[in-house]
């Protein structure tokens, strides 16, 4: 029987007691390599066999991935089709994906809200795992509440309701928003104070409290990472409040300048997206439910005084400036209310995560790709033509 432990009124997260949970205490730790490449998901029920000429087989799980055009979801969905088969990972976004990403394969338009829809297409496609990626991140969020409330509040609803009903094991991210101004704001750990004061943070706490409670009254294998800002320089940040650390990169190197709306020593937690999806994916398809639903994880911290000193190894004449501190972004609030650092030793200890990129590597990795992107745009725009200019500074 799992149990659950809180601190306070205040302490919103839970951790469930570890030593009931027939938990298998020699699986190796799980790095995505081969051997979490070839991980198979055992077969519980006949209703789960689906694709595998041999009913008792261990198969593949058929994972339905929401929000899958995103900065994160398009990366993940084609981490996980290399590990289960392009026709075991079922991708959906409320948007129309371009032709080369439907052509990799099956893809859905759904509207989170539409619970029907999704619950047809849970049982159409056999689903087992809801990687549940769409939401309205931070600063969108702020910009439109009504909207962020329905997108990430309803939307988890639905998949957890689904996740009940079909069995399925379910992933959801959550966030260093999920924190708030009186949370400790350093070495931030998984319990503590948390009171959000964004409506971005209220959903994805709302998100946390509400998966433990389907895994406690109903038995649902929610699992949870809170990230900390991501980078990447394949896809586009989605609105958040730390896409600075992205912005930065595509100026540096097309403009030599960036002005940043968060003031020089606004220090926030990071990580690379590589690192991103291979914890979610080490978390996601760890064999046995595990201590917690939710869980810290971070590679870095830094501000961005200190991202722009490590450009400029690279490009010693990138200047950098920032907002006017008398009238100061409206991101700058929100940042001012997330932890500086985490503490992420429990993802550390109970399912391995360890991250691969710090700084140095992170900022060489992003200068590299974004500067091949430019190249390959130089190298597409008809020469001569006006729209060469324009389009290297878009
Ligand atoms: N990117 C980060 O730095 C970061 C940090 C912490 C947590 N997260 C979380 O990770 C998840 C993915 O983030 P991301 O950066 O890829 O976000 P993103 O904004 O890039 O992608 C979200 C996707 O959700 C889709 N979506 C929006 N409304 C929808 C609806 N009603 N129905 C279906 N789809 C809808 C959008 O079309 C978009 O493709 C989110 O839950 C976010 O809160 C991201």
């Amino acid at each position: 029987m799992l149990k659950l432990t809180t601190t306070s009124m205040l302490t919103s997260s839970t951790r469930i007691l570890r030593q009931p949970l027939a938990r298998a205490t020699t699986i190796a730790l799980s790095r995505y390599n081969a051997a979490t490449a070839t991980r198979l998901f055992s077969i519980s029920s006949s209703a789960n066999v689906a694709n595998t000429n041999t009913p008792t087989a261990p198969r593949h799980p058929r994972v339905l991935v929401t929000g899958s055009l995103g900065q994160l979801g398009s990366g993940l969905v084609k981490e996980l089709r290399q590990m289960y088969g392009n026709e075991n990972v079922v991708a959906s976004d409320i948007r129309k994906p371009s032709d080369e990403f439907a052509a990799n394969g099956p893809f859905v338009c759904a509207d989170v809200l539409n619970y029907s829809l999704l619950d047809r297409i849970v049982a159409d496609w056999r689903i087992d795992w809801i990687v549940h990626y769409s939401a309205l991140l931070s600063a969108v969020a702020e910009k439109n509440p009504a909207l962020a409330l329905s997108v990430n509040m309803t939307g988890v609803q639905n998949v957890l309701e689904l996740a009940k009903i079909h069995r399925l094991r379910i992933f959801v991210p959550s966030t260093i928003g999920a924190f708030g101004p009186s949370t400790p704001k350093y070495n931030t750990p998984d319990l503590t104070i948390m009171r959000p004061n964004t409506i971005y943070g209220i959903t994805k706490l709302h998100t946390e409290l509400l998966g433990e409670y389907y895994r406690e009254k109903f038995g649902v294998d929610f699992r949870s990472a809170r990230y900390p800002g991501v980078l990447s320089a394949d896809v586009p940040p989605g609105g958040g409040t730390t896409d600075y650390a992205v912005d930065i990169f595509h100026h540096a190197i097309r403009h030599g300048h960036y002005t940043c709306f968060l003031s020089k020593d606004t220090r926030l937690p990071m990580m690379y997206l590589d690192d991103c999806i291979r914890g979610t994916i080490d978390l996601l398809t760890y064999p046995t439910m595990l201590p917690q639903s939710v869980y810290n994880i971070t590679a870095v911290s830094f501000t961005p005084e200190e991202l722009a000193n490590e450009i400029r190894k690279h490009l010693p004449h990138f200047t950098m400036s920032y907002s006017d501190p008398a009238r100061p972004d409206f991101r700058q609030a929100i940042a001012d209310s997330w932890p500086a650092s985490l503490d992420d030793s429990m993802a550390r200890k109970d399912f391995g995560w360890k991250e691969e990129y710090g700084l140095e590597r992170m900022v060489k990795l992003m200068l590299d790709k974004i500067q091949a992107q430019v190249d390959a745009e130089k190298k597409s725009a008809p020469i001569d033509s006006p729209s060469t200019t324009a389009a290297v500074a878009a």
